[in-house]
């Protein structure tokens, strides 16, 4: 219990970063980098992870009880920073669950800053997307691009060993070269003609070096993070009501479902700075 309830005494208004493990971080070291004076509170829910596989109705559950955590500690804005979240918990809690509630909370998600700017980066007009099989098969991708840029054409490659790789840092050597080039193989033989390859799983950047071992050198690789900070910069400035609800400290909180000395250890590796966590229980 006491663990349980550690984070309440910080104070509110931070900014609550969320995913099932470590990717999230790749998200979390962006938004820090542009918007370094806001407090956050990250959670990855590593006990739980990986989230690709799951059903929806699993999704759903577990983003609910990060985010009514992460609200119960001080959290006034959440995002997830997971795709498979994203896709599969976002709307239900936008539209349900939000409504329920008497206060200004929010949670935003990464698929729709990245939808619209995506079509930015390619001049064939042929995109690919790296996903989760949950994110891939929700479809929600070629779904969001079409509304923003109907001209694209957008193929999907589900990549369900990637993230076990970084989760168990993998991230080079015969497994992950033998994973990574297997599925870049596959996208660009469904189309020949991609310029642009979108990592649409916040954990696939920290698999960037061999990825592009295997990606022409023509084909641009994108991440979310920078463009995820880049529309949270945005959002924050047209949304003042939020804004000035947020705490500014530069204080940074971690919290991990599992182990946390492991957590620590894994998470300063892939976020750049030291990690210190606390091990919670979300119900
Ligand atoms: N990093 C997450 C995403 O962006 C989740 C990966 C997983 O847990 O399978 O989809």
């Amino acid at each position: 219990m006491y663990l349980r309830t550690l984070y309440t005494m910080a104070t509110t208004g931070k900014i609550g970063v969320f995913d099932s493990g470590y990717g999230g971080l790749t998200v979390l070291r962006s938004i820090v980098d542009r918007l370094p004076e806001y407090d956050y509170l990250y959670l990855g829910d590593n006990a739980r992870a990986p989230y690709g596989n799951r059903s929806f109705d699993a999704v759903y559950q577990y983003t609910l009880e990060a985010v009514e955590w992460l609200f119960s500690q001080g959290c006034e804005l959440v995002v997830l920073a997971c795709n498979t979240a994203s896709a599969k918990a976002l709307r239900q809690i936008q539209q349900m669950h939000l409504p329920l509630r008497k206060d200004h909370k929010r949670v935003l998600g990464v698929i729709r800053p990245t939808t619209e700017n995506i079509g930015n980066y390619t001049k064939t007009k042929h995109v690919g997307i790296m996903g989760t099989a949950g994110t891939v098969k929700s479809n929600s991708y070629p779904m969001e691009i079409a509304k923003f840029f109907p001209d694209l054409v957008v193929s999907q490659e589900a990549c369900p060993m990637w993230v076990y790789l970084v989760e168990h840092n993998h991230l080079e050597g015969e497994g992950a070269d033998y994973f990574v080039h297997q599925n870049i193989s596959r996208i660009l033989e469904k189309d020949p003609m991609i310029d642009t390859l979108l990592l649409a799983c916040t954990h696939y950047p920290l698999l960037e070096k061999t990825i592009r071992k295997f990606l022409p050198v023509q084909v641009k690789l994108v991440s979310q993070g920078a463009i995820v900070a880049e529309r949270l910069e945005d959002y924050l400035f047209r949304h003042q009501e939020i804004a000035t609800l947020l705490s500014r400290n530069g204080n940074r909180l971690f919290a991990t479902t599992d182990d946390a000395s492991i957590f620590n250890e894994q998470a300063t590796l892939f976020f750049g700075d030291s990690v210190v966590s606390q091990h919670v229980i979300l119900i």
